[in-house]
């Protein structure tokens, strides 16, 4: 065992949770040093919710549409990440738009993984844009949380060629590949002090990023097969 205790996670998820296990995978293989503390659902039927049970993760649902408005729901929320004892949130298919007030007092302390290269196509519908638009490339992009929408400071980037034919499935899956990859391995880098963002700009090992860095989806190893 390492003396430096592994960071504890809170993830947030709305949908599938893939990129949760992913990350719960890394955790519990000793490829990083973190550990999950909690999940947090905001729908009771978020699939994730059954795939965390299953690795005996601590779960809590935090049904958004059983509050009345957007602040008592993201106090519930707070108060869910703190009880964990969480010091890193990981937002991961979370569809939410969070309000400045919430996403202030988790600055630079929260994540999330958005499925395109940033600042292109934030938002939502990102594989069927970027094909609509004739995109060479696409691909997922790791950043720091702020106020504005998937546009806080960007840390990692995996490219994915864009192939003749692709639809938005074939293409959403090789990026999926990327950003089980690429998501623990951001949290990696903050697990072991190399990564962090000061006055907006990010860090790693001390060097400020003058732009995100970036992966060809080839250069990165295939994930672990699904259990
Ligand atoms: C991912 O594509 C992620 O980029 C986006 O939502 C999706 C979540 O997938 N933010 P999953 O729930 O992790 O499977």
């Amino acid at each position: 065992m390492s003396a430096t205790p592994a960071l504890a996670l809170a993830i947030v998820i709305s949908g599938r949770g893939s990129n949760m296990v992913a990350i719960a995978r890394a955790c519990a293989s000793g490829q990083i040093r973190a550990r999950v503390a909690g999940v947090i659902a905001d729908r009771q039927d978020a699939g994730g919710i059954a795939l965390a049970r299953e690795l005996r993760l601590p779960v809590a649902v935090v049904a958004a549409r059983e509050f009345p408005d957007r602040e008592a729901f993201e106090g519930a929320l707070r108060t869910a990440i703190e009880a964990s004892g969480a010091q890193l949130v990981i937002l991961a298919g979370f569809m939410r738009i969070l309000s400045p007030r919430f996403t202030q007092v988790f600055a630079g302390r929260m994540l999330n993984i958005h499925p395109s290269l940033l600042p292109r196509f934030p938002g939502l519908h990102t594989h069927e844009r970027a094909l609509q638009e004739g995109a060479a490339e696409h691909g997922a992009t790791v950043h720091f949380v702020t106020a504005d929408l998937d546009a806080g400071p960007l840390v990692l980037q995996a490219r994915v060629a864009v192939r003749p034919g692709d639809t938005p499935a074939a293409l959403a899956a090789r990026v999926q590949r990327c950003e089980h990859i690429i998501y623990p391995r951001v949290i990696g880098w903050i697990a072991d002090g190399r990564l962090e963002v000061r006055d907006g700009t990010v860090h790693l090992d001390g060097t400020p990023l003058t732009r995100p860095l970036l992966v060809d989806e080839s250069a990165l190893a295939p994930s672990p097969a699904p259990a």
